[in-house]
């Protein structure tokens, strides 16, 4: 039986980072369903669509993968998908506390349900989607971060999106 994880997140907008999270769950997983969630925390630059069709061209090249969007609970979707497990990726320290917290309580939701977690890579570490619009809103580069069509879109974004305060909400 194929081994199924959802990796689930805002990615508003997806990174460098997300695509090497991806790329080595891929060495663990047969499939993984990468799946817009929403997180009542967040006001979102980028609408659903516009972050469902920025994951889609950058997962394009990796077999296995999965893109979708689910508005509830993470453990309902992952039940209803049958996936083994939920995948997320764990940069400095700081992600420690938040993902526990997080993994806890989807497991009082669903036992059935196991998170796994993967340590980026080095040089992801430091970097986050917020971080990143934050320094390319104020003229900074961001090269090499996210891959080069999310860079476009960002850049266009801020363009379109100067002084008018909009965000795109799920
Ligand atoms: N490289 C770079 N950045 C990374 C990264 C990586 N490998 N992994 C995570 N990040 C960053 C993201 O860019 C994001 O940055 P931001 O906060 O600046 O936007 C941050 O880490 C974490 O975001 P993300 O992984 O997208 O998760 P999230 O915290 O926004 O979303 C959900 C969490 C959507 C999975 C969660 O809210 C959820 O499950 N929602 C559904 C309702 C539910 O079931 N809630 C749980 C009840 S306990």
């Amino acid at each position: 039986m194929p081994k199924v994880a959802i990796y689930p997140g805002s990615f508003d907008p997806v990174t460098n980072g997300h695509l090497d999270i991806v790329e080595r769950g891929l060495k663990i997983f047969d499939k993984i369903i990468v799946a817009i969630l929403y997180n009542p925390n967040k006001e979102y630059l980028f609408g659903l669509e516009e972050r469902l069709e920025m994951l889609k061209d950058c997962l394009k090249k990796f077999k296995g993968v999965e893109i979708d969007s689910f508005d509830g609970l993470l453990v309902n979707y992952a039940a209803q998908r049958k996936a083994h497990a939920i995948l997320r990726g764990l940069r400095a320290m700081s992600d420690f506390e938040y993902e526990f917290q997080m993994a806890l309580m989807n497991r009082r939701l669903n036992r059935e349900v196991q998170t796994v977690f993967l340590m980026t890579g080095l040089r992801w570490i430091f970097t986050s989607s917020s971080i990143i619009k934050e320094a390319i809103q104020f003229g900074g580069n961001i090269d090499g971060m996210v891959p080069d069509l999310v860079q476009a879109k960002l850049v266009q974004k801020f363009d379109l999106d100067t002084g008018s305060g909009q965000t795109g909400k799920n």
